[in-house]
């Protein structure tokens, strides 16, 4: 009886400590990252931005890969500021929203 009270309590210890100290938050979705951060250029094209949706606007870039895509934002690109402003996004939160980009296309 103890001993299986001593079990429950080390099991629920582990179970809350995850959750206490994990670190990862839950990620925000492609739409949601573009209207918070990108759609500030690329929903007009503000400084030369190919914009949402318009795929003659993107040109070339259709042919470049997620991978590629995303690397470019993460680092910034000429007009495009690096992160494309979403300072706190994470690698997963700039490639969904980069896919959402895409998908308007
Ligand atoms: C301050 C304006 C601005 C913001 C904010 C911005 N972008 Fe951009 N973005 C640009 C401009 C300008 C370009 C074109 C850069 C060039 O090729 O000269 C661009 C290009 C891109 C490209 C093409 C990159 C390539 O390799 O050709 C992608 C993909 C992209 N933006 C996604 C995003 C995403 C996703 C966000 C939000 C997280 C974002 N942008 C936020 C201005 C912005």
């Amino acid at each position: 009886m103890l001993k299986s009270f001593f079990y429950f309590l080390i099991i629920y210890f582990l179970f809350n400590s995850s959750l206490i100290f994990s670190e990862e938050k839950p990620s925000r979705n492609g739409n949601t990252v573009y209207d918070v951060a990108c759609a500030v250029c690329h929903q007009n094209g503000l400084a030369g931005a190919p914009i949402f949706g318009d795929k003659s606007s993107w040109g070339y870039r259709v042919n470049k890969s997620l991978d590629e895509l995303t690397l470019s934002v993460k680092n910034g690109l000429r007009g495009m500021p690096a992160m494309g402003l979403c300072m706190n996004c994470t690698d997963r939160e700039l490639e969904s929203a980069v896919s959402y980009i895409l998908n308007s296309l």
